[in-house]
Order: structure tokens, then sequence, then C-alpha cells
């Protein structure tokens, strides 16, 4: 398979690595995953529009023009033959000797990949169960970078109970889920936490949003306890390869008694309509 590399496209064992970049050392990067129905990246503009506010926040020269970093981004698509599948797509401040404040003089590094999945395959893992987990991350959860070991260590802690997915919290208030948005449903309502500097601001989640607005289903975005997620409805995740996924069990606690529920089946099937 061909990867990315800065403007050009090589064999992926081709692809060197330098052991100084700062992506390497210091997660000095940002990235974006975009999911492929069809040949067509989905939701490709909300997802370069954040990696540029992401690269804004953290002072990262972009070395190519938005435009240009799209036109690579679908012509890596294009020359995998990627029907169904993923894109990743990451940048990095580059490589320069070791020392944590910004280097002079070094341009950041891009690399993008694509694997092939095949969206019912991910179908069949809708309806998972969940796990809570402390959100120990840092405070700027809005910015999607490479940094993700907080992300990483409340993941494995779910698959080592083998759950699917950890729902993280901020003592009582909970933020969001390891790689993905949470959703309560409370008397068909949905309530999910604003996008400030807690959560990551999902494309999947604006996109849901939008759907459940076009369904006329009242939507909350504030803040939820950990008593209201356990005692809620319907409970549900969105991410870019999850789609809308129903948790059907938390913590050995069954969620609507274990079954997707009736806006869950609604907005997964107003999502389908838009991909099909
Ligand atoms: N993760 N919150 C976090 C912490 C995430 O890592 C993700 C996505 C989301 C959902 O965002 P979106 O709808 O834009 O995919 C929320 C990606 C898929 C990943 O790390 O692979």
């Amino acid at each position: 398979s061909f990867v990315l590399y800065q403007d050009q496209f090589i064999e992926r064992n081709q692809a060197k690595v330098d052991i100084e970049d700062r992506g390497y050392q210091f997660g000095d990067g940002i990235y974006e995953a975009m999911i492929v129905y069809s040949s067509h990246i989905f939701l490709l503009e909300p997802h370069m529009k954040r990696l540029e506010r992401s690269a804004h926040e953290l002072n990262l020269n972009l070395p190519y023009s938005m435009d240009h970093l799209t036109r690579n981004i679908k012509r890596l698509v294009e020359i995998n033959h990627l029907t169904d599948g993923i894109v990743y797509f990451q940048i990095t401040r580059g490589a320069a000797p070791r020392q944590h404040y910004f280097p002079e003089n070094t341009s950041s590094v891009v690399t993008g990949s694509v694997v092939h999945k095949e969206r019912s395959a991910a179908q069949g893992t809708r309806g998972i169960k969940a796990v809570l987990a402390d959100d120990i991350r840092w405070l700027r959860c809005d910015i999607k970078t490479l940094n993700l070991l907080g992300n990483v260590l409340a993941k494995q802690k779910a698959h080592e109970e083998g759950a699917g997915e950890a729902i993280l919290h901020r003592e009582d208030t909970v933020t969001e889920g390891s790689s993905s948005n949470v959703f309560i449903v409370q008397n068909g309502e949905l309530v999910t936490h604003p996008a400030d500097h807690f959560i990551l601001n999902g494309i999947t989640r604006l996109f849901v949003l939008d759907l459940a607005r076009r369904l006329t289903i009242p939507v909350h975005e504030r803040t939820f306890t950990i008593d209201e997620l356990m005692n809620a409805d319907e409970v549900f995740i969105t991410g870019t390869s999850n789609e809308v996924n129903p948790v059907l069990e938390i913590n050995g606690h069954l969620i609507n008694g274990g079954t997707p529920g009736s806006i869950e089946r609604k907005l997964i099937e107003a999502f389908n309509a838009e991909v099909e």
C-alpha cells in the first residue's frame, strides 16, 4: 500500500521517520481519522477545518495549504483504491535536536495512511459494553493531538474488562469516551457534554446533533452526571468508526434492559440514509 509522506506517495515500507521527530519524542503533533464510504471521504471538510484549528491552537505551522493537504488526502484514497475504510493523517512539529521549546527552522512532517474496513464488519460491533474510568487527561481535550496516553490507559482498562469503550468522568461529570463522544437519552431528549475544553468536538457528534434536529428530537448540550448516565433511558457513543453505537451495559448495569432504544434506532436509520 501507499502512504503519504510530506508531499509524496511512497510504498509503506519505504517511509522513514527521524528518531528525533517531535511527534515521536513529545507527542508534539495533531491528527485526524476519517472514514471512507464508497470511495468518498465522509465529512472531509469539517475534519480539515478541525485539523486547521488544532494546528492553530498549538502554533504548529502547516507546511502546505489546506487545499493542497485536502487534495493529497483524496489522492491517497484513490491511489490505494480504497472503497471502504479509514484514512489516518497526522502532522508533527518535525525533527530537531531534543529540547522542549519549539525549534526554529524546522518544518512540520506530514504522514498519512489508509486501512481497508468493510462497513458491514463495523456494523457487527454495534451495541457495546462500557466501563467508567477517571478522566485523567489534560485540560485541552478540544485539540486533536497525538498525546493520547490518558485515552490509551482508559481504553486498555475497558479492554481488560471485556468492554468496548471507557466512559470518562471528572469527579461526577461525564465528559466523553476514550475515543468517542457520549450521549444520553432522557424522556425522548438528547443530552451531551458541551463542546468546551473538556471534550473533543467530534465530527460525528456534530453530524448526529444535526440529524437529531432534523428529526425534531430535542437536544441539550449540557453536562450530566454519572447518576444521570446510569439511569438514562438510552446511552450511545458517536465517533468516526463507531457511527452511532448503543451502550447496552455500563459497569455490569444494563441500560434499557440491554437492547438499543427507539431514539438510537431512529438516529441509526437516519445515519444510514445519509451514507448509503
Ligand atoms: N477518535 N473523543 C475522542 C477523545 C476521540 O478520540 C474521538 C475520535 C472522538 C470522536 O470524534 P469524531 O466523531 O470526529 O471521530 C471523540 C478517533 C476516531 C481516533 O482517535 O481514532
